[in-house]
């Protein structure tokens, strides 16, 4: 309608008006009633707006300092509580994932013979629900079976990624100080599973950020996570912890290796200057790089890092319960509600949607296997060179080759959902993996054959127990001394916890 239309029937309205009055009352009622319609849509927006606010203000209980006991906030903010005691639920598989427990070592024993001289050769399983992160800590032989002032394997830096209790001792006892204690010194304080105090500031119920770790990696690289953007945020929040690291020196101080940027390039030239290693390896002797879960910043280089959909967008999607909204806490695999998570941004099906996600993680693992098992036997070759008679100056190259392949393998297989998150970035990392890999079966064939081998054989590594034993693992033993620890010591450190009510 153009202006003159409009004039044109505002005049014949106005006409009509003085020749009917009855008119004029039937439009003057009826835009009262219309005004008072708006009237009530307004008062509900303001009202769904104040929802949070009023959650907010209607809190039953006061919460302050480190609250650890997320069933304590479970009061004032029963939703999210509710949907984050689902995180103990194991009854979601996907194709390649999910959150049942697995033991990944059964199915993948050439990570044995990757790991040899490193407590992961030992038991590795596929995470799973962030309810379960203290129960799985204990119970894994990677920390040991620590008892009587021996057998201590870790530093207490180890219960970082674990719980709320962390942000909590290292406010009472210092940030420092609660790394460099033994593993075992905090086995009665930190009980709670991940949970509320872990991304929360209880005062203002923002998104904040309780591992000095990561405030500390941003200033390293000149910025101040404190202007981070809400968006920024939804993904910061998890990479206090899905994220590269290493323990810096005697004092086992948590450090994220991002001076010279996010790639693993970047942190392989950051971890070559400081000559760091976490373990030199039992059989080909390399000094080796185990990758931590780069899933931040492999995340960093896909399609959705790019355009700043943040984890929370696709892991905590929101949920709509009688005009309430909030979000989801059952953080796990977007797959298992592609309705809420997927589909809030694209309109292909549930099966296409899912099928691009299969069609991804296929290919990345496709390659993947290929790397894995090549560079088990390039361990292995190396030994047989060992045993040979090669000498320090001639396995150098070969040791710096796997270095740089075996860095590049766990790199993207630690980053749990890489090859989703970036198919692009982890097939090109997992590609120069197996290069170095083949080049470096090439130098060591070489050296071998000049020794006078003409054929390598290699030892059976087909199961997780022929793998061990071949690396010398007394898994018998370690069984022992763990269930021991888990039947005398974890029970008094859940007594202690009990009697101190920190639970
Ligand atoms: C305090 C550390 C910490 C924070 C913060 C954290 N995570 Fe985790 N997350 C873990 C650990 C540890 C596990 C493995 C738990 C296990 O297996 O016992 C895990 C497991 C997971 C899993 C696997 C769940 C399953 O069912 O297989 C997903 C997905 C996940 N996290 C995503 C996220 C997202 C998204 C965020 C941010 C919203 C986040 N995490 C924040 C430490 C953390
Ligand atoms: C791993 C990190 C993480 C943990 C653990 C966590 N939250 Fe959240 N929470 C989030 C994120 C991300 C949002 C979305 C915030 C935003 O978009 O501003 C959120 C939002 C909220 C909100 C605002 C309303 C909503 O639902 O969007 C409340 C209230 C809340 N969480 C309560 C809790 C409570 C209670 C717990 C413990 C039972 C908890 N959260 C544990 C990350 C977490
Ligand atoms: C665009 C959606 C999307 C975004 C954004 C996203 N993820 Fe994922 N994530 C997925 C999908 C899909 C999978 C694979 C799930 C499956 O196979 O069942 C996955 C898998 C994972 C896993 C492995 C879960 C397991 O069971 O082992 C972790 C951990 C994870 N994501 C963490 C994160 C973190 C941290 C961020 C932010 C840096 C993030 N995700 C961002 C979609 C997303
Ligand atoms: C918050 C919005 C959002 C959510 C949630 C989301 N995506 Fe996306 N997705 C995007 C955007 C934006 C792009 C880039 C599109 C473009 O530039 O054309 C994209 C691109 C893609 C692409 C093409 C890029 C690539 O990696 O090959 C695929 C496939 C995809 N999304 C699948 C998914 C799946 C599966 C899920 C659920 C697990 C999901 N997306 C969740 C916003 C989203």
């Amino acid at each position: 309608m153009n202006s003159q239309e409009k004039q044109e029937t505002g005049r014949t309205a106005g006409a009509r008006v003085k020749e009917r009055p009855r008119i004029g009352w039937g439009i003057f009622i009826l835009s009262m009633l219309v005004v008072f319609l708006l009237g009530l849509l307004a008062a509900s927006i303001t009202e769904r707006r104040a929802e949070v606010a009023t959650l907010f203000n209607n809190k039953k209980v006061e919460i302050s300092g480190v609250e650890a006991r997320s069933r304590v906030w479970g009061l004032n903010y029963p939703r999210e509580y509710n949907t984050w005691k689902k995180t103990a639920e194991m009854d979601f598989s996907s194709k390649h994932l999910g959150s049942k427990p697995e033991d990944a070592l059964e199915k993948r024993p050439d990570m044995v013979v990757l790991w040899a001289g490193y407590a992961f050769s030992r038991d590795y399983s596929a995470p799973r629900g962030h309810m379960y992160t203290i129960d799985d800590m204990r119970a894994t032989l990677r920390v040991g079976a620590p008892m009587d002032g021996k057998g201590e394997l870790q530093p207490g830096t180890c219960w970082v990624c674990k719980s709320p209790d962390v942000p909590r001792m290292m406010l009472e006892k210092g940030v420092a100080e609660f790394y460099k204690d033994k593993w075992s010194a905090w086995g009665a304080e930190i009980v709670n599973p991940i949970g509320c105090a872990d991304c929360h500031d209880p005062a203002t119920m923002n998104l904040t950020i309780t591992r000095p770790a990561l405030v500390e990696a941003y200033q390293s690289m000149g910025k101040n996570i404190a202007d981070a953007s809400p968006q920024e945020m939804r993904s910061l929040v998890c990479a206090q912890c899905h994220v590269e690291y290493y323990f810096k020196g005697d004092g086992r101080y948590l450090t994220f290796p991002w001076d010279k940027g996010f790639s693993v390039e970047a942190m392989e030239d950051y971890y070559d200057g400081i000559d760091y290693k976490d373990y030199v390896h039992a059989v080909s002797k390399a000094p080796i790089l185990k990758a931590q879960h780069p899933d931040y910043e492999l995340a960093m280089f896909g399609a959705h890092g790019q355009r700043n959909v943040s984890c929370a967008d696709c892991h905590m999607p929101y949920i709509s319960e009688g005009g309430i909204k909030y979000s989801d806490h059952q953080v796990v695999s977007p797959l298992k509600n592609i309705a809420a998570t997927c589909q809030t941004c694209h309109r292909e099906s549930e099966e296409v949607l899912r099928g691009y996600v299969y069609e991804r993680q296929d290919k990345v693992l496709e390659i993947r296997n290929r790397a894995e098992s090549e560079l088990a036997k390039a361990h292995l070759t190396a030994g047989l060179a060992w045993n040979n008679g090669a000498t320090q100056e001639e396995m150098a190259p070969v040791l710096k080759l796997i270095r740089e392949a075996q860095w590049r393998w766990d790199y993207t297989v630690a980053s749990h959902g890489g090859p989703f998150h970036a198919p692009v970035e982890s097939v090109r990392i997992l590609a120069h993996s197996l290069d170095k890999t083949m080049a470096a079966q090439l130098a060591l064939q070489k050296l071998l054959f000049a020794k006078g081998v003409k054929e390598i054989v290699l030892p059976d590594i087909s199961t997780k127990a022929k793998a061990q034993a071949v690396i010398g693992l007394k898994m018998d033993e370690l069984r022992k001394d763990k269930a021991v620890f888990m039947q005398t010591v974890v029970p008094q450190w859940i007594k202690t916890a009990q009697e101190k009510d920190r639970l």
